[in-house]
């Protein structure tokens, strides 16, 4: 990107290459800078609380703040951070060849950094007002008026904290990647965190990890992402592009690690993505609620316009459903989410029950035929269960240009942009092009993981998928992260989605099942000395 890169920065980059490239190992080449000192951690030791209840004591080594590119535009966002376990319970173990849980904190399309915290799974977003740059470059401002409006907020910390302590706890080595994020703002008024800083930058941070095998404790052919909403679509789309050449020249300007950014499994939890179809999902989704839960009543054109749009783009993807459903369309998906994952979903809530809260739940919500076995109930009821729809119309692309995404697809000085034909045309903000910008499009194909898997089936890609959303999440459509899932097993890969039943944005009920399921694809067994 280097859209906020002190040009200073950027020189020595290209020095630095041109160094590497005559054949020298020159101490400035970017691979020098990037090698990992395996001595330089602290020791450190946490209680972890497993999903039985049961404390366990975990002594760690931690490495802190390490810039994963030679030539960072903002280093307080560019570093990542490593745990690796040493003892479990007073047993020594050895993660030299665990899987690596590579979680990033990314929260609302927002800047996320890992270089204050003291210890595992202190990162996250900077909570909308990101600190002063350490890296020596522009010291970044949050923009006063920076969009974030309709309901986008940042729900990752608790849930996403859990999957890196619990999997400490199971021996696997931990890396804590931080990210730009959309509000970063240079001296000179640029937006250096936009589209498609963030996904750059967990892409360097996998190189990095990569390039320094044998030197991170961890198999680095087992990197699995992880990330919640923004997060749980960045770490989806690095699952989906792994190795994709569209990133070069963005990896290049930064200096990132020459080696494969591919990971090895993708676990997402409500990923907000495919964000250019994403308001005619939510329209088809939640827009029979033209109430938003603010009170707001939503256009009823606009909501039909939106519903037969995503009408047409469900039936360009040609998905076909898991269990053999067939083809995916705008007049089956409601039959196809009810039988594939929302009466399942209550099922397995209901039946966990005691016979009493089970009892007490059914009279509550008589919507839910139960027959001793299974639940069954409409599409109708579920959605009047679930209520008011939390945003507006077009809940993404808004005609005001205030919703973070907006944002994320700011440019420049310019802090907020349209990247749906459909919001240009309604653009309330003076917006004159009939067109989008020219790099849009080319912006949605770097940020959007439907693209990688549908369009390129990238060879590269993640071949295991764990994928997870609230059925009362109504942040997007519930069929974003169905159709991810369409979209992977389609291609043949090994799908692990479910929903967790009246949960909503971000919910991480079973991270013990996602620590298990680790182990189950990486065929790890923790050793024990
Ligand atoms: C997040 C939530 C949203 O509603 C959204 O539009 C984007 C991101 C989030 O929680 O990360």
């Amino acid at each position: 990107m280097g859209i906020g890169a002190a040009a200073g920065v950027a020189a020595v980059g290209g020095i630095a290459l041109d160094a590497e490239a005559s054949g020298g190992s020159s101490p400035a080449s970017p691979s020098d800078a990037l090698v990992f000192d395996p001595d330089a951690y602290t020791e450190l030791t946490t209680t972890v609380t497993d999903t039985a209840g049961a404390a366990h004591s975990v002594t760690y080594h931690f490495w802190k703040a390490i810039t994963y590119v030679a030539d960072p535009v903002d280093a307080k966002y560019q570093s990542l951070n490593v745990s690796v376990p040493v003892e479990i319970d007073g047993t020594a173990v050895d993660a030299s060849d665990a899987p690596i849980l590579f979680a990033n904190s990314v929260g609302g399309y927002m800047p996320s950094s890992v270089a204050d915290a003291t210890g595992i799974g202190g990162g996250g977003t900077g909570g909308g007002v990101p600190g002063g740059g350490a890296s020596g470059s522009a010291a970044p401002t949050a923009s006063p008026s920076a969009p974030g409006a309709n309901g986008n907020t940042n729900a990752t910390g608790g849930a996403l904290a859990r999957n890196q302590l619990l999997a400490l706890a199971a021996g696997y080595v931990v890396v804590e990647p931080g990210a730009r994020g959309r509000t970063l703002r240079n001296s000179a008024g640029e937006y250096y965190g936009v589209a498609p800083a963030a996904i750059v930058d967990l892409k360097a941070a996998v190189r990095y990890v990569r390039f320094n095998k044998g030197r991170i404790p961890g198999d680095t052919d087992r990197i699995v992402s992880a990330g919640t909403s923004a997060g749980g679509a960045l770490s989806a789309l690095l699952g989906a592009s792994g190795d994709s050449p569209l990133y070069d020249a963005h990896l290049r300007e930064l200096g990132a690690a020459d080696a494969s950014d591919a990971v090895f499994a993708t676990g997402a939890w409500c990923p907000i993505t495919d964000l250019e179809h994403a308001d005619g999902a939510y329209e088809w989704n939640w827009g029979g609620n033209v109430t938003q839960s603010t009170g707001t009543t939503v256009d009823r054109a606009v909501r039909a316009e939106l519903r037969s749009r995503f009408a047409e783009y469900q039936a360009s993807l040609h998905l076909k459903g898991l269990n053999g459903f067939g083809p995916l369309t705008a007049r089956n998906y409601d039959t196809y989410l009810v039988r594939q994952y929302l009466e399942p979903s209550a099922t397995a809530h209901l039946a966990a029950l005691s016979d009493a809260d089970r009892t007490a739940y059914l009279a509550a919500h008589p919507f839910i035929g139960w027959d001793g076995e299974t639940a069954a109930f409409s599409w109708n009821d579920f959605l009047t269960h679930v209520g008011a729809r939390k945003k507006t119309a077009p809940a993404f692309d808004a005609f005001d240009l205030s919703t973070g995404e907006n944002n994320e697809f700011g440019k420049g000085t310019t802090l907020a942009r349209h990247f749906t034909a459909y919001g240009l045309e309604h653009d309330t903000t003076g917006v004159t092009a009939k067109r989008l910008d020219s790099d849009v499009p080319g912006l949605l194909r770097l940020m959007n993981p439907m693209y990688h898997l549908v369009e390129k089936a990238n060879p590269h890609r993640s071949k295991h998928w764990w994928i997870r959303l609230g059925t009362k999440d109504s942040d997007t459509s519930l069929t974003v992260s169905a159709n991810l899932a369409a979209a992977a097993a389609g291609l043949g890969d090994d799908v692990d989605h479910l929903y967790y039943w009246d949960q909503g944005h971000g919910a991480n009920t079973d991270p013990g099942d996602f620590i298990t399921w680790i182990a189950g694809i990486t065929g790890h067994r923790t050793e024990r000395r």
